[in-house]
Parts: C-alpha cells; structure tokens; sequence
C-alpha cells in the first residue's frame, strides 16, 4: 500500500506490523514501571486484546514525581492562562506534584480509594488537572464531563459511571458570561438514580455556589489537613478513566482508557508524532472536557516532562482574534495544537493576520490541528500566516490519540492539503466495500483499522461489552470500524470525509443527533422528528430540527421552535447549538419506515443526491425540498467555506 514512501517512517510502520509486540516493547521504555511489562499483547480472547498484562504503574507518577526526582522540579508543569479572569498561574512540577497529592489525600479522606469513580463537571481551572491526577494517583478512575453539557447528559453520565464523588467547579466564564454549574449539577442529580456520596466545589470568585451541608463541600474544606497520598501501583489494564462520547443513539458511549497503554502511546506520540521533547512548551487549545484535552492538555506533555498550556479563552473575542498568537509569543510555545473551526474563526475575524504581525512566534515549530477535517482553504491561509507546518492529524476518542498524521517527529512527510498524511504506526487502517473488501486506491468506502489496535485504544465500553461489540466490532469481523468514511491515495495518504453515521460534528465538538431527537421527541406536540448535520461555513456542521406535529394539535412554529431548541440547549447543553427547527407535514422515510436522514442532509449541503429506489412516498421529499435548501441563507453563521 504505502509503496513510494521509504525511510523512518516506513520502517517503524513496517515493524509496528510484522511484530507489534518488539515494537510496543521498546516503547514501553519510556515509561516507568512498578512491574515492568513481560508479555506485552494478551490476545488469548479476541475480539478483546489487553496490552501489558501483569505490568504495574501508575499514570501520576509517570507524569509528575518522576520528573521531580529527575530534576524537574523548578520547571513549569502548567501555565493557566486565563484571559476570561485576567489570571495567570504557573504550577512547576514540584507544586503541582504536592497539590495533587494533598487533593488525592482529600479524596482518599472521602472515601475514594483504587477503581472508585469521580465524576467531574468543571471549567478551564487547574483544579481540573489536578483533580485528574489525583484520581491517577488513587488509582481511581474520572471521568470528565465537559461543562457545556447540560443536565440531561450529566446525569446519563453519572448514572453510568456510578461516581463515589463529583468535583464541580462553582461556573464557568463563556464570552464574558459568567455561567453558574449549580444549576445544572443540581438539576442533574435530581434526574440520576445514584447518588454520589459527596460533591466538592471550587468555588470561583466570579459567583458562588450555594453549598448543601448535606451533599457538598467546598475545594478549600476538602484540602484542609489532607494528608498527601502516595502513588498507588495499578495494573496496566486497570481503567485509568471513562470519557463519554456521542454515539448514533442518545446513551453515550463510556470509552475506557486503561494505564499502561495509554501512558505508552501517548509518551511515543509526542516524540514520534508531535516532536515534542521534556522541557519543550506544548499547547492544546481544546478543553479538558474532550479527548484532545485530556491527551494532550493534560496526560501526553506530562507524561513527556514538558510544559503544557491550560487556556481559558476563546480563538476570538478574548479579546481578540489574535489571542492564539499572543499565548504562543508569550509562553515561547514549540508546538500547538487546535482545530480547524477556531482557526477559521481567527481567519474570519482578522483575515489578513494583522494581529500576527509584530509578534515574535519563532519558537513555533507546527501548528497540529485535528477534531474535524481540515479543510484546504484553512490548510493554506494558516500554513501562509504562520510559515510553519500545519497538521492535520485524525483520530476520535476511541484511539484517544492520532491514527493518521504527519509523523514529524520520525520524518516530515510531504504534506497533502485535504488529507492528514499516513497511517502512525500500529494502525492498520484499511478502506472497505459493504462486503469487507479493500477499495482501490483513490476510491471511497468506510474507514476500518485491523484488530488488535494499538496501545492506548479504547478495550472496551465502560460496563458494556456487548456494546463495545456490536458498535466497532461488528460489522467487518476482525476490524474496529471507525464510523468514518474516505480514501487511501496510491502514496498511502489517506483522505476523511466526514461520518457515516448519526453522529455529527459542530465546532469540532462532537455530538448525537439521536440525543437530539429524543429531546425533540420528548415535546408533548412532536409526533416524530429528525435531526441532521448541515454544513456550516464556521463551525463545520451545525444541527437542523424537523418535527411533525401530533394529529389535531395546532402549534405557532416560531413558539414551538423556541420551546424545542430551549429544551435541547437545557438537557443536551449549549454547546449543540441547535438553533433552527421546522414544523413539516411529514418526514420523508423508506418503505420499511426508516427517515431518509442521509438524502435529506445531502439535499441541505447543495449536492446532487440521489433519492433512493426505497423511498415510500417521493412527493414528501419533494415538498420538504424548499425547507431544507433554503439554509444556511436564514440562519447560517459566516465565514469561508469548509468544502474543499
Ligand atoms: N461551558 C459552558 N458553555 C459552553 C462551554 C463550556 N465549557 N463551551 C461552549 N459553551 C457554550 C457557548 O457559550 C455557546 O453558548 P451560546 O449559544 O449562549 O453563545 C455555545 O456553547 C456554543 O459554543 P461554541 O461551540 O464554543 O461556539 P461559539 O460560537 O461560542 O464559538 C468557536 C465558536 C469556533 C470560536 C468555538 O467553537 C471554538 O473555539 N471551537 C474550538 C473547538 C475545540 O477546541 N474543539 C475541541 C477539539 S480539538
Ligand atoms: P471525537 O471523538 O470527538 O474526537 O470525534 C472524532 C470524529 O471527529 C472522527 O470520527 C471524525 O469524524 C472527526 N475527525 C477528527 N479529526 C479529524 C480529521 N483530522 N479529519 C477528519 N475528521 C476528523
């Protein structure tokens, strides 16, 4: 497959496949073992591959108090960066370390000890971290709900994860709104059958919240007098946490990331991946709350003993479009890390880069950017702005780290605009036919990676393995099924288009129109309804209600759809950024009555769709036509086309 390119890159690929065990054996070495590993793979259960069975770490120890004893000590671990608060904090390895540990011992007073959950509903503060690696320390597993998920969601999360404590932060800041968690919190625990034993708040100066003797204690109350815990050793295979991701229904995925693999890949990553070396300055412009956030905000660069960036703003309006660059000069940032939706946003609000100028960025080496697919007009204004190489790299939560880049630290690749270069090593990424069999070069199919995935991949769902199962494993027996749909070229470049399911991607964020149509569904005058991924100028995709009204019921669209997108943005969250739902006389189905969800999303982008030979009744797709083409024109957001 990757026949014209030799060198580094082909050889480390070349190995990771014809023996991963020598290969992730190797990498292990980076890291430091209580039990260092001796098997490397258990395959001995296929389809479920465990890597470094019997091996024992722990995550915080490798990502802080190795460091300290190496020398670390005085070095910045963490800069927050706040320009929503005016704050600005740097934590060395040496405090951080010792906060971590007196919040551990916090935890631990409360009951917290190896495998318990802790759930956390927090802004962009270093307690986040903390709280992260104090669960590592414990042994304990978090799980990390971003804050602007609204209750509904919160609770599907709690319920799942069954968390002994929840760590709320008192609000966030969004756009110079202060926004209160209490609700929210409170609304959601109402909602969830467990019950958490206690929440503890970080109470921020910017609004309180109004604790309940009862249930919550505030940060300050939890440290006084905690004793700092030690690291616990776990086994490799031990959860290290649970991140929920949008799936095509409306229950979300509990993706488990484990220790040991986790540690091993993200250490390689960032010098294989990002070529970022201990001491170097890392920023990763997501929030905690995402994957991105807790690969490469929090685990990867500490792993790696080098400084990371926990950023409280926004690409724009913090106050500027030219924030990113004023975080880079300051900080003397080596790599950085976003997505292509912030960038556009910068690009609309300052299209000629007027606020790069007289900026020193030369300590910028690459600007990674990934969480949706970049698109060569953005490809090309950033990589002209920065003089830098810009990267696209592709991967989801499941991976937890990239599957396709631009391997910088082995060997710079020439870069396509459009296609996030070759498969990283240990990834065996094939494009498939419906029957499993491989496409051709240059024609489309969906994306498969062969069993086992590497080190740091998902083992499995949180609680639920027949899920895990039939979602990934299904389909194409002996392959994980990525959800994504693309292309390999005849070099190996491989080119993501864009989902084939359900879920749909909004300012990078990823989300379920199916957790939006059950809210829809949920309305007392909503016979049935559809949510769609329509594309968007500045945010990718952004999602589109119609609804069908219950016979006999008479409703004012405009209240209806007030009604409906307040609901969505209560229980899903604001982020979904659902703004626009029409009342339709029908919605447009197959004989068998499944809603032609894909025909009418290609009929809102402008393509050229096909109606399929299944549709029950073609005179409902075509009154709905009108409706659906007559967008973004409304309601868009501007900025410069996506497409490619
Ligand atoms: N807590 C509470 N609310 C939040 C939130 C949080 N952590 N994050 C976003 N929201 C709210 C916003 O305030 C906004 O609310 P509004 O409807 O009242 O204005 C809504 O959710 C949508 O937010 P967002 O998606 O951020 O859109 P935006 O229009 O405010 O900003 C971008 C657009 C492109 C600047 C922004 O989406 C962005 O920076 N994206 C980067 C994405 C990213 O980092 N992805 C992670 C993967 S790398
Ligand atoms: P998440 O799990 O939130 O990281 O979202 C993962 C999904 O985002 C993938 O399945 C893709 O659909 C999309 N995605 C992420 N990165 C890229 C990329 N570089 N190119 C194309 N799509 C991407």
């Amino acid at each position: 497959m990757l026949t014209v390119l030799m060198g580094e890159y082909q050889r480390a690929y070349e190995r990771s496949v014809a023996d991963p065990e020598a290969f992730w054996r190797a990498a292990a070495g980076l890291i430091d073992w209580v039990t260092p590993p001796g098997r490397i793979l258990d395959d001995a259960a296929p389809p479920f591959y465990r890597w470094f069975p019997g091996a024992e770490l722990n995550t915080c120890f490798n990502a802080l108090d190795r460091h300290v004893d190496a020398g670390r000590g005085d070095q910045p671990a963490l800069i927050h960066d706040s320009p929503v608060t005016g704050a600005l904090t740097t934590y060395s390895y040496r405090v951080l370390r010792d906060e971590v540990a007196v919040f551990a011992g916090a935890l631990r007073r409360l009951g917290v000890t190896r495998g318990d959950r802790v759930v956390l509903y927090v802004a962009m503060v270093p307690e986040a971290v903390i709280a992260m690696l104090a669960c590592a320390r414990l042994g304990a597993v978090h799980s990390v709900v971003f804050g602007g998920f609204g209750a509904r969601e919160l609770a599907a999360r709690i319920d799942d994860a069954r968390p002994r404590v929840v760590v709320a932060t008192s609000c966030g800041i969004e756009a110079g709104k202060v926004l209160p968690y209490q609700p929210m919190l409170d609304a959601a625990l109402d909602a969830a059958t467990h019950r958490p034993e206690r929440c503890v708040i970080v109470q921020r100066p910017q609004h309180l919240f109004e604790l309940r003797p009862d249930r919550d204690l505030s940060w300050d109350d939890a440290i006084d007098g905690a004793e700092p815990a030690e690291c616990v050793p776990v086994a490799a295979t031990d959860p290290l946490y649970i991140l929920y991701t949008s799936g095509t229904t409306g229950k979300p995925k509990g993706v488990v990331r484990d220790n040991g693999g986790h540690a091993v890949a993200l250490r390689w990553s960032m010098r294989s991946v990002f070529d970022t070396a201990p001491g170097e300055v890392y920023w990763a412009a997501s929030d905690v709350g995402w994957v991105v956030g807790h690969s490469y905000i929090v685990y990867a660069p500490l792993l790696t003993g080098a400084t990371t960036i926990l950023y409280e703003g926004k690409p724009v309006g913090t106050p500027d479009a030219g924030a990113f660059w004023r975080v880079v000069e300051q900080h003397r940032v080596t790599t950085m890390f976003t997505a292509p939706t912030a960038i556009r946003a910068v690009k609309k609000e300052d299209p000629s880069g007027a606020l790069l100028r007289g900026r020193d960025l030369s300590s910028l080496r690459h600007l990674f950017l990934a969480g949706e697919r970049l698109d060569p007009q953005t490809y090309a204004w950033a990589s002209d702005l920065l003089s830098v190489p810009v990267i696209d790299n592709w991967w989801q939560t499941e991976t937890g780290w990239p599957i396709a880049a631009n391997p910088r630290g082995l060997e710079p690749l020439p870069i396509k605009a459009g296609s996030p270069s070759v498969p990283v090593p240990g990834f065996r990424v094939r494009v498939v036919d419906g029957t499993g069999r491989d496409m051709p070069a240059g024609e489309d199919g969906a994306i498969v990676i062969d069993l086992p995935l590497p080190p740091g991949c998902l083992p499995t769902l949180w609680g639920d393995d027949e899920r895990f199962v039939r979602s990934y494993l299904t389909a194409y027996p002996g392959t994980y099924l990525t959800g994504d749909g693309g292309r390999l070229d005849e070099d190996g470049y491989l080119y993501v288009m864009g989902r084939t399911d359900d879920v749909i991607n909004v300012a990078g964020h990823r989300l379920s129109t199916g957790a939006m149509e059950e809210v829809l569904a949920g309305h007392p005058a909503v016979a049935e309804c559809a949510v769609i991924g329509v594309a968007d100028p500045l945010k990718g995709q952004l999602p589109r209600g119609f609804v069908v009204l219950k016979r006999g019921v008479e409703a004012d669209p405009i209240g209806l759809e007030e009604e409906l997108v307040a609901m969505v943005r209560a229980q899903i969250g604001a982020v979904a950024a659902l703004r626009r739902v029409d009342v339709v006389p029908a919605l447009p189905k197959t004989r068998s009555g499944k809603i032609l969800r894909r025909t009418m999303r290609g009929i809102a982008d402008g393509l050229d769709e096909p109606v399929p030979s299944t549709i029950d009744d073609p005179s409902v797709l075509d009154r709905l036509r009108p409706v659906l083409v007559n967008y973004p024109a409304a309601h868009g957001s501007e900025g410069s086309a996506p497409s490619s």
